[in-house]
């Protein structure tokens, strides 16, 4: 993040719950909180987060991806619809689309996204079956540039947890999500000193 201007500037994409852009908003309302969030944008009209977003005060923009004829016109929609905000960072918060090349290429290294794993493992969905299935002892999250190829960019940080014998995935998915809460925010700080 070399060359913006402090505070650093978020656009938060959802598709659902919301639960991190809820803590990433909650987080740059803190005094010393080197950024702000802009706005946040959904892809599904319904997004509870949505709702969350606007009790905090924060602009709302949807964006139905299922109005778009083709992937490339939906990320030319979004990626203008993003530069009304004209941020210096975008940060995918349980955006559950594909982007296409010419969209991660146009905002190379200022696109960042979380997945519930310690990537490179359990890359793509169902993540805490699958880590229980792999009998694996230890699970977390990723926070990673977005580029072409998915949840294989470059890692920011990331947060690890235990996993027990007798967990559920239900017990895993909180253990990781309470991680998430905290390490996005963490990232984000982290972009806007430049210590990245
Ligand atoms: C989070 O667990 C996030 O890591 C995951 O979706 C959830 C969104 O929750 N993202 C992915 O799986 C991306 N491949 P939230 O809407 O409550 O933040």
């Amino acid at each position: 993040m070399m060359g913006h201007q402090l505070p650093l500037s978020v656009v938060i994409l959802i598709s659902g719950r919301g639960s991190n852009m809820v803590s990433i908003i909650a987080d740059a309302e803190k005094a010393d909180a080197p950024y702000k969030v802009l706005g946040v944008l959904s892809n599904r009209p319904q997004a509870a987060g949505l709702q969350h977003a606007k009790v905090a005060g924060i602009a709302t923009a949807v964006l139905d991806h299922t109005q778009y004829a083709s992937r490339a016109e939906f990320d030319e929609a979004l990626a203008e619809r993003i530069e009304c905000w004209n941020p210096d960072l975008v940060v995918l918060a349980g955006f559950m689309r594909i982007l296409s090349p010419g969209f991660v290429n146009r905002y190379a290294g200022r696109l960042i996204n979380i997945h519930p794993s310690l990537l490179p493992a359990f890359q793509g969905l169902d993540t805490h079956r699958r880590a229980l299935e792999a009998g694996v002892t230890e699970h977390g999250a990723t926070v990673h540039f977005v580029t072409e190829e998915l949840d294989a960019g470059p890692v920011i940080l990331q947060a690890h947890v235990p996993v027990y014998q007798n967990d559920t995935e239900q017990l895993l998915a909180t253990r990781v999500l309470e991680q998430e809460h905290v390490l996005y925010p963490r990232a984000i700080r982290h972009l806007a000193a430049s210590k990245v």
